[in-house]
């Protein structure tokens, strides 16, 4: 038998004759992850304590004294002078219960209209109300080191892969905006998420509502929530909003991954596209010539575990019957992981990117090499009046013939070229070339350097105007 403690030390604990057992205690406690929720917890009393007051179910000077209180508690937290202790459970109740302690009875009085239930759903909408928006702001900063970086280089022509294989010719620039592209709609999608995350449950109470007259208005005014959710059962008890934050994580996760799969790869000594800067690799105990992308690896190894906690997330969910159930205490950790991971790696991630140095040379002989602008010299053919499957045919002999004589397209001399098409003229080695290639993709949304310093420029007005819209 494990130890037990008197039953009247629980807040709860009027209904029990017997005390909780010590392997209950530990196995149902939560306050060694939800403490984390404090300032919301304590913002989310203030207002509700306010809020009573305004309505008369506590005086004024109680409602100060309650204020007062909570206030000199999160000092004490702040301070780490406050003691955590899991007989009271949870943060909401450790909190309550030292502020009883000091304050006396209006400290009682607090929990009036209010159940943990709607309680704890008010302060982990608070808490991803902030990680949203600092969540945009890292990805806003991994953007801008990123436009700086294509800006160097919209010049700069790299083959362009599909199935990993060289396809075609295109800017570097045109490449980096890409992956901006991406990062871009992650941020419309925290903030489209943000506006499900700001409605505030308070006065839902355990399920049903309560019978004071509660001023729901007013406690959403004070705690900057849009608006007062709609329906108690579905307030206290879904975490949708919070799986959704776990989703958009999880796509920055994943493109953070596909992006470091690319450097990793640009990194090796095959490719040579890159040279991370040493204060973002590390090396080998072993091997001395051992330059590594840790970072990139690490970025790319923990997006399994966002992805996973949006996972467990939605098994933690999907089988629990209205209303509250104890289930989703366990919406914290995966959450609070999430957080700090995606955090952490939009971080790094970020500072790494400007002490990439790009090896052009390298770029453009990996593009001669693969034969990049065949492409190009079919569509030289068709403009010959030669039908795109036969120009195709005619291409991919060619390519052939180069790759047994170990030579580039633009270095077949004409007579060797004439004898696949005789149509080809002297003016085909424009087309041959890497600059020719690139600067004929010239529509929206084509690679031509023209065109890649036209996006660049609208890339950097939409996130210069998305980042003067979240300083407010
Ligand atoms: N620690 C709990 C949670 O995270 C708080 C709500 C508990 N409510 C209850 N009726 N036991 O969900």
């Amino acid at each position: 038998m494990s130890d037990s403690k008197n039953s009247s030390s629980k807040l709860w604990g009027g209904r029990f004759t017997q005390a909780t057992d010590a392997l209950v205690e530990a196995f149902t406690e939560s306050i060694s992850f939800d403490a984390r929720l404090y300032r919301q917890d304590i913002r989310g009393s203030i207002a509700h304590s306010k809020m009573l007051a305004k309505i008369g179910v506590i005086t004024n000077d109680e409602a100060k004294s309650i204020e007062q209180g909570l206030s000199d508690i999160e000092a004490q937290i702040e301070a780490d002078q406050f003691e955590w202790s899991p007989e009271f459970e949870d943060v909401h109740m450790n909190i309550e219960a030292r502020l009883t302690q000091a304050i006396g009875d209006a400290g009682k009085k607090l929990h009036t209209g209010r159940s943990r239930n709607d309680q704890v759903a008010t302060d982990i909408r608070l808490y991803l109300r902030e990680a949203s928006d600092q969540t945009t702001e890292l990805i806003n900063a991994l953007q801008t080191a990123l436009l700086d970086q294509a800006d160097q280089h919209i010049k700069t022509i790299m083959p362009g892969y599909t199935h990993l294989q060289v396809a075609q010719p295109i800017s570097l620039a045109h490449h980096l905006l890409a992956w901006n592209e991406m990062l871009e709609r992650d941020t419309e999608r925290f903030e489209g998420a943000r506006t499900r995350i700001n409605v505030m449950p308070l006065g839902s109470a355990a399920l049903a509502g309560t019978s004071f007259a509660l001023d729901r208005d007013l406690t959403c005014e004070l705690l900057d929530f849009d608006r007062p959710s709609r329906n108690s059962l579905d307030a206290v008890s879904d975490r949708d909003f919070l799986i959704e934050f776990a989703a958009n994580a999880s796509l920055v996760m994943m493109h953070l991954s596909r992006f470091c799969e690319e450097l990793i790869l640009w990194a090796s000594e095959s490719y040579r596209f890159i040279e991370i800067g040493d204060a973002f690799c590390t090396g080998s105990s072993i091997m001395p010539q051992k330059k590594n992308p840790d970072i990139a690896e690490l970025v790319r190894g923990k997006s399994g575990r966002v992805i996973g906690n949006l996972q467990a997330l939605l098994v933690l969910m999907k089988s629990q019957p209205l209303a509250y159930n104890r289930d989703n205490q366990e919406d914290k950790e995966p959450i609070f992981d999430t957080i700090d991971t995606l955090h952490s790696s939009l971080q790094v991630f970020a500072a790494m990117i400007p002490s990439i140095r790009f090896l052009p040379e390298n770029m453009e002989y990996a593009a001669l090499k693969g034969y990049a602008t065949a492409t190009d010299l079919a569509e030289y053919l068709v403009r010959r009046e030669v039908p795109f499957r036969d120009a195709h045919a005619i291409v991919g002999g060619t390519v052939q013939y180069a790759i047994e004589h170990k030579k580039a397209l633009n270095e077949l001399s004409l007579d060797e070229l004439k004898s696949f098409g005789e149509m080809i003229e002297d003016d085909v080695y424009d087309v041959l070339s890497l600059e020719g290639s690139v600067n004929s993709r010239k529509h929206f949304g084509g690679t031509a350097p023209a065109r890649v310093a036209e996006a660049l420029a609208d890339a950097r007005q939409r996130l210069a105007s998305a980042m003067t819209l979240h300083k407010k």
